[in-house]
């Protein structure tokens, strides 16, 4: 089967200190509509005067560079060239597409597919996944942005997307790194060769090249966002996500079931020689079921356990036993118990939303690996969040070199899906968490 080759982080993301204006999560939700105005194209960005210097220019709240960091190296900008591939053509062909760069659902994802009446002249869908795509058609503030007076306020009510906050970037990241009711990447487009998603908030905004600069003027203008804040907004936010697509897209399920890609790849696609299930997996959930998988949640786990909130960890673990039970039941059963784990992730999350001391995120980086030695993350989805987790929160506490080593370590163990095994990560994480 095809996999992708493991993440880590790229670059260094730029650490903040001092007081900030904080720009907390609690469980509000948004509607993100990208769609909802005209969309006129990074053509119509990219100009010297615009933002397509070669370099940040000084003086100016914004860098005005942001095209050319976009087309010289965010994969964003590449994102359609992907459709004419050989690999695209296989998996088109494997679908029965004609090709994949006139297939809807994968212009969904790799690029700015805008409704027809919504394209403006410069708009060509071969831009790929374009500034408009995470920022919100242009069509009502491409004139007034750049007024004397304009304020983000302003921009914000003429329909640009809020993509500084927290919960309104995970919607739009995860709209395409996880999927939608509208687009998924199923099990289906799985089987004919697509990658297997993953996505973790402070890891995918650290790799994405970053076109903007997190100075006390865009603080002023914007606010930010404390890192730690930030990747814990993304946990509830990717588990909420998938529990609501999980639910919306029934559909897509064979039988009863949902579809494969919200199961552990490797709970089906691993080889019987070495069995895997042990007694970690408790609470009636018995070996050879389906397990429906939700890798955010032992990360929360971790967080309430090293904060103490023991009435959050038990009712998250309650939940996601149940929903894993409904799962196995039937439709209806599991999009109950979807809401119900809904509610108690919305709940947890608005206790959540303050800020943390240094001895707390110590604290919840240190419970990562304890829920990992004590073979709770044993699913490869899971000990893959447990390690992007560790690897942010040691960015967060600006302690790379006394994790690297460890980093390199849990790296190595889950760098490959294929050959993933949750014995050697448990006792891995066994012999590393005393040092932290
Ligand atoms: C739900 C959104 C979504 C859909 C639908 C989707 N993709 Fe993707 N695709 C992605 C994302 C996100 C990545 C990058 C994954 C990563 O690196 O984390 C990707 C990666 C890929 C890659 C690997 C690119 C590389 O350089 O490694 C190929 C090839 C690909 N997609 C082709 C397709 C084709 C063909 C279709 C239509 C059948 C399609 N995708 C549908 C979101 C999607
Ligand atoms: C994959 C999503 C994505 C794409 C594509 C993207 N941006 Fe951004 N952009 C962001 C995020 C996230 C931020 C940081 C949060 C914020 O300030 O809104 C940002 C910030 C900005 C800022 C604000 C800087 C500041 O100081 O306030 C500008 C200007 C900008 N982007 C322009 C562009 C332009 C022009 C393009 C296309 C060439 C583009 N962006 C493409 C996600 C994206
Ligand atoms: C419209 C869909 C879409 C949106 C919205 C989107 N992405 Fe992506 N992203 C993609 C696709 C597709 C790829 C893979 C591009 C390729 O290689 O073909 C990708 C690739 C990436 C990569 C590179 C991954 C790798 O394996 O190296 C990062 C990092 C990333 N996205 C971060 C983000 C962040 C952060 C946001 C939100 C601010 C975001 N993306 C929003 C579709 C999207
Ligand atoms: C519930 C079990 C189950 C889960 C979970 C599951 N798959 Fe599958 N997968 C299957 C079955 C069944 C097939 C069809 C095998 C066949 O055709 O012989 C399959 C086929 C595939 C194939 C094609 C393999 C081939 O040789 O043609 C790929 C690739 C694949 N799955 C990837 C994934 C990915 C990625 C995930 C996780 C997002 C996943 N699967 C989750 C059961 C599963």
């Amino acid at each position: 089967m095809t996999e992708k080759k493991h993440k880590c982080r790229l670059h260094a993301i730029l650490l903040l200190v001092g007081s900030l204006a904080l720009a907390l999560s609690s469980s509000q939700s948004f509607a993100v509509d990208v769609f909802a105005e005209t969309h006129l194209g990074p053509a119509t960005c990219a100009t010297s005067q615009c933002h397509g210097k070669s370099a940040p220019y000084p003086d100016r709240n914004v860098n005005l560079n942001e095209y050319t960091i976009w087309i010289d190296g965010d994969r964003h900008s590449i994102a359609y060239q992907t459709l004419l591939s050989e690999e695209s053509q296989r998996i088109a062909a494997k679908l029965g597409l004609e090709n994949a760069k006139n297939a809807t659902i994968c212009l969904d994802c790799h690029a700015d597919n805008a409704p027809d009446d919504k394209r403006g002249p410069k708009f060509q869908i071969s831009d790929g996944v374009g500034c408009e795509a995470c920022h919100g058609g242009s069509g009502q503030w491409i004139e007034t942005h750049t007024d004397t007076d304009a304020t983000h306020a302003k921009n914000l009510a003429a329909g640009m997307i809020a993509t500084e906050t927290a919960e309104v970037r995970s919607e739009v990241c995860l709209s395409c790194h996880l999927g939608t009711k509208d687009k998924f990447a199923t099990h289906t487009i799985m089987g004919a060769g697509h990658p297997r998603l993953s996505f973790e908030l402070d890891l995918f905004t650290a790799n994405q090249p970053a076109h903007y600069i997190v100075d006390d003027d865009y603080v002023k203008r914007k606010g930010s966002i404390p890192s730690f804040n930030l990747w814990l907004t993304g946990q509830f936010e990717s588990a909420k996500q998938s529990l609501n697509v999980g639910v919306q897209r029934l559909h897509d399920g064979i039988g009863m079931f949902p579809d494969f890609a919200f199961y552990d790849c490797q709970s089906c696609h691993h080889s019987l020689k070495n069995v895997r299930w042990s007694k970690r997996r408790t609470d009636g959930v018995l070996p050879g079921t389906l397990r429906l998988h939700m890798p955010n949640i032992v990360v929360l786990d971790s967080v309430a356990r090293a904060l103490g909130a023991d009435d959050i960890q038990q009712t998250l673990q309650g939940e996601k036993i149940n929903t894993i039970k409904a799962a196995q039941q039937s439709r209806q059963d599991f999009a109950t118990a979807a809401q119900s784990m809904l509610n108690s992730l919305a709940a947890a999350r608005d206790t959540w939303a303050r800020k943390f001391s240094n001895t707390e995120i110590v604290a919840v980086r240190r419970a990562l690996l304890e829920n990992a030695a004590a073979d709770r993350a044993s699913d490869y989805a899971e000990a893959e969040q447990i390690y992007y987790s560790f690897e942010s929160l040691c960015y967060t506490l600006d302690e790379l070199d006394r994790c690297a080593s460890t980093l390199d370590q849990l790296f190595e163990s889950i760098s490959d899906s294929d050959t993933f095994s949750p014995r050697s990560f448990s006792l891995l994480a066994k012999k590393l968490v005393d040092s932290f």
